[in-house]
């Protein structure tokens, strides 16, 4: 994390004050249609650049309607480009990769909106103030953590092509969330994470009701107008494959065999 994230860190630490608690409630507690109202329509104030981050992302403060939070921002025009993801697409996949997290009930990705910004438009992302107490590496291996078996099944999914362990949020309430689902969404099989524990293993059944839900609710509404802003009718039809996949076998994927199934540095 960067210098900007440990300043934000410092500030928001106050929260765990009680008296500062009543007053103001910890972000990632809004409800979720306020938050995403927030980082729609609220004022973003850019604090700095996390410097681990491998595209340009800000650490911002958002406001409006007298509630204020934490936010990452990623202007499009600060994507990296990438040899096996069209330029310029990243910031919407985030975007899909929430719509399509939410649907499923996994609440694995935090409320993140598309919108205008100092830099150009970009993906707007509520900021989790991860617990810092956990170890994200034994949190990573774990193979009876209901929230990560959640996140190792949306990545199928989505096909994310890096889940590392950075990308692990554990918010103190316990919830895990995880951030960075830009390189989502390839046509090509390319899941790549550290999430491999139950290769092979049997989905749960809440997995199943979710998979069937998420089929169902690509066909209209919502989730299939969001798909359909972000990706390509090829990416759309791939991820109805692979939900398709998953709900035929039902069993969580192997790794990929002509793609390195780990992502580096894994951490
Ligand atoms: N919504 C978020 N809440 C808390 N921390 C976040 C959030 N999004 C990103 N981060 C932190 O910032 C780091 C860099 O962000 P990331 O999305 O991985 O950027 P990049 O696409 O440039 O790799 C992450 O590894 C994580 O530590
Ligand atoms: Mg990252």
């Amino acid at each position: 994390m960067g210098d900007a994230a440990a300043g934000g860190q410092a500030e928001r630490a106050e929260w765990t004050d009680p008296s500062a608690l009543e007053s103001e409630p910890d972000a990632y507690r809004l409800p979720e249609s306020a938050a995403l109202d927030l980082l729609a329509n609220g004022e973003l104030a850019i604090r700095g650049r996390l410097v681990d981050a491998s595209n340009a992302t800000m650490y911002c403060d958002i406001s409006g309607n007298g509630v204020e939070a934490a936010c990452v921002y990623k202007p499009v025009a600060g994507e990296r480009p990438l040899w096996d993801f069209p330029e310029g697409t990243l910031a919407g996949r985030e975007i899909a990769a929430y719509a399509v997290s939410r649907t499923a009930g996994w609440n694995v990705v935090p409320p993140t909106v598309y919108r205008d910004g100092p830099f150009g438009p970009g993906m707007c992302q509520l900021w989790i103030d991860a617990d810092t107490k956990v170890d994200l590496v034994a949190l990573a291996r774990s193979g009876d953590h209901a929230g990560l078996r959640r996140m190792a099944i949306f990545d199928a999914v989505v096909n994310n092509a890096d889940r590392k362990v950075g990308h692990l949020l554990p918010a103190p309430d316990g919830h895990l969330y995880g951030c960075d689902h830009g390189v989502c969404f390839a046509a090509e099989y390319k899941l790549r994470t550290v999430l491999w524990q139950w290769r092979g293993k049997q989905l749960p059944g809440e997995a199943l009701v979710a998979l069937r839900c998420l089929r169902d609710s690509m066909a209209a509404g919502e989730l299939a107008t969001d798909l359909g802003n972000w990706l390509t009718p090829e990416e759309i039809e791939a991820t109805r494959k692979r939900i398709d996949l998953l709900l035929e076998h039902k069993v969580y994927p192997f790794p990929p065999t002509d793609w390195p199934a780990v992502p580096w540095p894994p951490v």
